[in-house]
């Protein structure tokens, strides 16, 4: 008689009922769809972010729809590194915290050479140094303890360069390439980390960064926040190690690696192509 194959079994989703979720740039937007999201599977929420009262308003929206969930919160500056230190410290006296999102970032554009120091010392002190600072903590913390959940949040636009948000675009490939990398030191200790890379979406990341999107490209290839984000969870609870959300934008990302490295870049800048905000609007 033939010896039945043993039925090849998927991991179970990492389960968050109960535990603590940290946020980074949990009070809008990708961030806060996340905090919604960790919620509604049950999920303690720590959210922080810089804006002490868009972070209160995020909080008590959270509380409202899910009163059974715990919400405290941090306002501070993720981009300054002695308040991060602070901030894990604090942490570190309270609950456990099992999942990290680290997903605060901002997007100054516009040419390279007429940035500011002062916005790309942020970018670069925020969108790579609070990264890479919390992974290290938390995938050490985590795989001492043989568990636990990191997802970074990086971009579509870090798999290639992006004229008018070069320092963005590098940014994120610094995360893409780091948190792969990770993952794969990672292997086996039971700690999931994955990297999310989506393609445009409807958030305030551009406007605040100095650019409206063109409303034609903005319909037709910027994404719904809800969408992104359940596809983003799902993958980081289930321990994949990079999740692309959506069709086309998976076409352009391996589809893209066979064309020539010009074409992806001139595809890329079509792609988020805005009108630059003026000060005065
Ligand atoms: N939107 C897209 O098309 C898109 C696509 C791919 C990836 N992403 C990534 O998704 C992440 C979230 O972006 P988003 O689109 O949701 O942008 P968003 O709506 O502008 O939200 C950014 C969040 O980060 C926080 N933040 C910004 N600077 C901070 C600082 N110095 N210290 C503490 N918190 C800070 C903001 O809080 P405050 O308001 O208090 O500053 C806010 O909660 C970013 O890493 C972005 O690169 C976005």
């Amino acid at each position: 008689m033939p010896v039945p194959k043993p039925m090849r079994s998927r991991r179970a989703p990492y389960d968050v009922a109960g535990r603590w979720a940290l946020i980074t740039g949990g009070s809008s937007g990708l961030g806060e769809a996340v905090a919604h999201e960790l919620a509604r599977r049950g999920a303690n929420l720590i959210l922080v972010a810089h804006d002490p009262s868009k972070l209160a308003a995020a909080a008590d929206l959270v509380r409202r729809t899910y009163p059974d969930v715990d919400v405290t919160t941090h306002a501070l500056d993720l981009a300054d590194r002695d308040a991060r230190s602070r901030l894990l410290e604090t942490l570190g006296q309270g609950p456990q915290v099992d999942i990290v999102v680290n997903n605060a970032g901002v997007d100054w554009t516009g040419p390279f050479v007429t940035q500011t120091q002062t916005h790309l010392s942020e970018l670069v002190n925020l969108n790579v140094g609070a990264v890479a600072q919390f992974s290290k903590h938390y995938a050490r913390e985590m795989a001492e303890r043989g568990e636990g959940v990191i997802l970074n949040m990086t971009s579509l636009g870090g798999l290639f360069p992006l004229p008018y948000h070069a320092a963005y675009g590098g940014s994120k490939a610094y995360i893409l390439s780091m948190t792969e990398a990770l993952a794969y030191e990672l292997h086996g200790t039971g700690v999931n980390i994955t990297a999310a890379a989506p393609g445009p979406v409807r958030t305030q990341l551009f406007e605040r960064g100095g650019m409206r999107p063109i409303r034609w490209r903005e319909r037709l290839y910027y994404r719904d926040r809800g969408w992104v984000v359940c596809r983003v969870v799902e993958a980081a609870l289930d321990g994949r190690r990079l999740i692309v959300p959506g069709l086309f934008e998976r076409f352009l990302a391996f589809g893209g690696r066979l064309i020539p490295r010009f074409l992806q870049t001139w595809i890329a800048r079509e792609i988020v192509r805005g009108v630059p905000i003026t000060p005065a609007e």
